[in-house]
């Protein structure tokens, strides 16, 4: 049969609440024009992220009913720390609260010393941690510790237009460039982020996998993986890499991880978790040391944040998502979105990518100029016409500023409509590529915004805005 399936059933619904354009134009107002600030009750079709956004599995459910809540040596961590070393195959998992939590940690021990007394003595300033794209939580915690994150995706992995198998791939040779420029001892680690997020969701293949860690080892310097998506690239590599067409989804996560020290993970979404994370490594002394970190803020190293009944969850979820006709029925369905989007011209990053579509709001409304942020201007038609909430991923979210205050703009202009798993039918598919169509039809009129407020870091979730 040629239509593609959801490989589940429907035992639980959740109302969603229906309101007016009319309505929805003073809740966005309300809100200063930025979407994380609107109530998700007021929400139709929440695209923001597919971020603890999953449904969850009866068997999950069921599983968080056997969680173990005992403080140290709950049998859910057992259970969790068995499944990440199947898949991942690192020597230590420390649990933590979601993915973030796990950079906090890693970078915080990385752009550290520890004097005599066990203190980490912040030294940030001077290292550099390379990687394709860094997510903005990535890069906020580099930064927060006074490092210095560098994206080095490969030149096709900007062009939104461009067509590549693995656009989420690094440059490999701007990575041997950039480690002879800054010095090998100057980069603590490497990190290659699968898939690419902040990239589009493109995938990374095995091949530039391998080649990044070759140099890594080259260098002695550690390479690490931000493993968010890690299922749904294992599945572009085995649809698009020769030689892995009949591998199984495991084998090729298994071959991945091999070639690294260590990852970071939110169970938030290939996990099919709604909290949750974990830090891997195989090296004993950063383990100690993150550990030790983990137990200052997160909690005791068999529960890291979560409770028992969270690693039971993801312990199951990550079973889970390995079904193969999980992922084929996920990449497909993102990419059933983008076939209407672009047999109505309407400008995505292609190919599609496995969690989002990335409107490229640049070219989608060209009369806005960057200053005026056409992403975010997309991101409040969404709603207002359709009361879909997404999300910018542009010079909202990467963009900063000179010495005089001008805007250096992001490398692109995106909207991003992240598909959260196991949630929207076919039909709230089929409404959000009718709602972009409408848009489409009255572009011209849409108007450019600008920010009255905003912080110092990740500003995009909580700046104000207002329109032009
Ligand atoms: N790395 C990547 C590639 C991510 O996409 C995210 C989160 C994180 C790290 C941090 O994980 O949220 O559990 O702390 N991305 C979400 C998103 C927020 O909407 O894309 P977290």
């Amino acid at each position: 049969m040629k239509t593609i399936i959801e490989p589940f059933r429907i035992k639980s619904v959740e109302a969603v609440k229906t309101t007016t354009v009319e309505q929805r134009e003073e809740i966005i107002k309300k809100a200063h024009y930025n979407p994380f600030l609107i109530p998700a009750e007021d929400v139709l079709i929440d695209l923001l992220t597919d971020s603890g956004t999953s449904a969850m599995s009866s068997k999950q459910w069921a599983a968080m009913m056997d969680g173990d809540e005992s403080y140290a040596g709950s049998k859910s961590y057992f259970k969790f720390e068995e499944v990440t070393k199947k898949i991942f195959g690192f020597k230590h998992c420390i649990p933590v609260h979601q993915g973030r939590a796990a950079e906090r940690i890693l970078f915080t021990f990385l752009l550290s010393d520890v004097d005599k007394d066990g203190r980490f003595v912040n030294s940030g300033k001077g290292k550099y941690i390379p990687s394709n794209n860094h997510f903005d939580t990535t890069r906020a915690n580099i930064e927060f510790n006074g490092g210095e994150a560098v994206d080095l995706v490969i030149e096709e992995g900007k062009q939104p237009g461009l067509i590549h198998p693995f656009k989420g791939n690094m440059d490999t040779k701007k990575l041997r460039a950039f480690i002879e420029k800054v010095g090998a001892k100057n980069i603590p680690v490497c990190m290659h982020t699968i898939t690419n997020n902040a990239g589009g969701g493109q995938p990374v293949s095995m091949e530039n996998i391998r080649e990044v860690s070759k140099i890594c080892k080259e260098y002695k310097i550690p390479f690490f993986i931000d493993a968010c998506r890690f299922a749904e690239n294992a599945y572009f590599i085995k649809i698009r890499e020769k030689g892995y067409e009949n591998k199984e989804i495991l084998e090729i996560c298994n071959e991945m991880f091999s070639y690294a020290d260590g990852c970071t993970m939110s169970a938030k979404k290939d996990a099919f978790a709604n909290i949750g994370g974990f830090l891997s490594m195989n090296n004993e002394d950063w383990y100690q040391n993150c550990k030790n970190l983990l137990i200052i803020t997160e909690g005791y190293e068999t529960y890291g944040g979560l409770a028992g009944r969270d690693m039971a969850a993801i312990a199951q979820g990550l079973e889970e998502i390995l079904d193969e006709s999980y992922l084929h029925y996920r990449i497909h369905s993102s990419k059933y979105l983008g076939d209407k989007l672009e047999a109505n011209g309407i400008p995505f990053i292609k190919p599609v990518g496995g969690h989002a579509i990335y409107l490229d709001a640049k070219s989608f409304l060209p009369n806005i100029p960057v200053e005026q942020y056409p992403g975010q201007a997309l991101v409040i038609e969404l709603y207002k016409l359709g009361g879909i909430r997404a999300v910018e991923i542009g010079s909202v979210m990467f963009g900063k500023y000179d010495e005089k205050g001008k805007l250096i703009p992001g490398d692109m202009e995106l909207v991003r409509l992240a598909i959260p798993r196991r949630v929207y039918t076919q039909s709230h598919i089929d409404y959000v590529a009718e709602v972009l169509i409408e848009i489409s039809k009255k572009k011209d009129k849409i108007r450019g915004v600008k920010i009255v407020e905003e912080p110092k870091f990740l500003k995009h979730f909580t700046a104000k805005f207002d329109l032009i």
